[in-house]
């Protein structure tokens, strides 16, 4: 690969301190927080695309239905005004902040015909006035719907490949093509799960901390390139929370998606100045790829009953691909009395609710 083609590939890596953890209040407790890590966090640029903090609301009616249990909560990412919301605005506040900084002319990313993270980076491309290349594994679909639809009116460009495998050399080949054609292109790898575009769910942790009085016991979340559940850990380290986060997975075995949350783990706390190794282990990262059935995107008993249950008891939308076998996930866990009815368990909607109009 050619070093300016690879220098577009390339995540920048900035090391910086290693600060001394210190004790913070917080609420009643006294907890372990990083303070020169927080610091960075919050000297770390971003392209403001959240309206505010996301709404964290009560389900009441579904912890009836479900039979009682734990205190249930849910963080309305699905709220996010911005493209339709989602978890991939967190993450790509940060990257596309980069990429300003980059002279980028066109964002480049990969997905499938419906990817979410593809419709938030056509939008992002198009609220900073660049222009954005789709790498879509797929058939160009005879009638384009949500995603794909807004794909289109946001004005991407799309070049369809025959699957997955083909995503990297396509990228590749992009890249060279745009660079020859003397344009910037910069490159936004899959769902934007690198250790920048994790910042924006460390510092999510953040903004969740600032609207409850106790942290949650649990979190439990939909996972796939591993950037979301990457992200909360870190940002539970940086803060000392105790509270466990539960990514449950839309498509690859457990162990693949942990081992990838591992490595982006890691590489925020090399971001923040940490030694990476510390910081990593400093969270256990829990995985269940048990909700998966027979594949990605394909609903289950499990998920099209919390689906339904979501809707009809809190007004609440879940996609079959990610936040409605996230959802399956902890209906199960906690009819299966897997946390005590003094706890609190917030599921961290992710979106993806435009998928219900494909
Ligand atoms: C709606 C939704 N939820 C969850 C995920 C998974 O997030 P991550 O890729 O950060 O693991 C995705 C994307 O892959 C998504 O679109």
């Amino acid at each position: 690969m050619r070093g300016k083609v690879a220098a577009a590939l390339q995540p920048r890596a900035r090391l910086a301190q290693f600060g001394q953890p210190f004790l913070q209040p917080f609420q009643e407790q006294t907890i372990l927080t990083l303070s020169h890590e927080l610091s960075e966090l919050s000297a770390t640029p971003f392209v403001s695309l959240m309206a505010g903090p996301t709404p964290v609301d009560e389900m009441p009616r579904l912890r009836a239905a479900i039979g009682g249990g734990p205190r249930l909560l849910v963080k309305r990412d699905d709220a996010i005004p911005f493209a339709f919301g989602g978890n991939k605005v967190r993450k790509l506040e940060y990257v596309a902040a980069e990429a300003v900084a980059a002279g980028a002319d066109i964002l480049i990313t990969v997905g499938g015909v419906q990817s979410n993270h593809a419709r938030v980076t056509a939008a992002v491309a198009a609220r900073l006035g660049v222009r954005c290349l789709l790498i879509t594994n797929g058939s160009p679909p005879a009638r384009p719907t949500a995603n794909a639809l807004i794909n289109g009116l946001l004005g991407a460009e799309i070049e369809y490949i025959p699957s997955r495998d083909e995503r990297a050399g396509a990228v590749v080949a992009a890249v060279e093509r745009l660079q020859q054609e003397g344009r910037r292109p910069y490159f936004i790898p899959l769902g934007a799960s690198t250790p920048l575009g994790a910042l924006g769910f460390a510092r999510a942790v953040g903004e969740l901390v600032a609207q409850l009085n106790e942290p949650p016991d649990v979190i439990v979340h939909a996972g796939s390139s591993g950037g979301t559940q990457a992200g909360l850990v870190a940002g539970t380290i940086l803060h000392g929370l105790p509270t466990r986060v539960i990514g449950i997975s839309g498509d690859d075995p457990a162990s693949a998606i942990a081992s990838k949350v591992g490595q982006v783990v890691m590489g925020v706390g090399q971001l923040l100045g940490s030694p990476g190794d510390a910081f990593a282990s400093a969270s256990p990262i829990e995985v269940d790829a048990g909700f998966v059935g027979d594949g990605y995107g394909i609903p289950t008993d499990q998920s099209r009953e919390a689906q339904q249950l979501a809707a009809r008891t809190e007004a609440l939308f879940v996609d079959h691909t990610y936040s409605a076998k996230a959802l399956a996930a902890l209906i199960a866990y906690v009819r299966a009395g897997r946390f005590g009815d003094d706890e609190t368990v917030l599921f961290w909607h992710t979106g993806g609710q435009v998928g219900l109009f494909a």
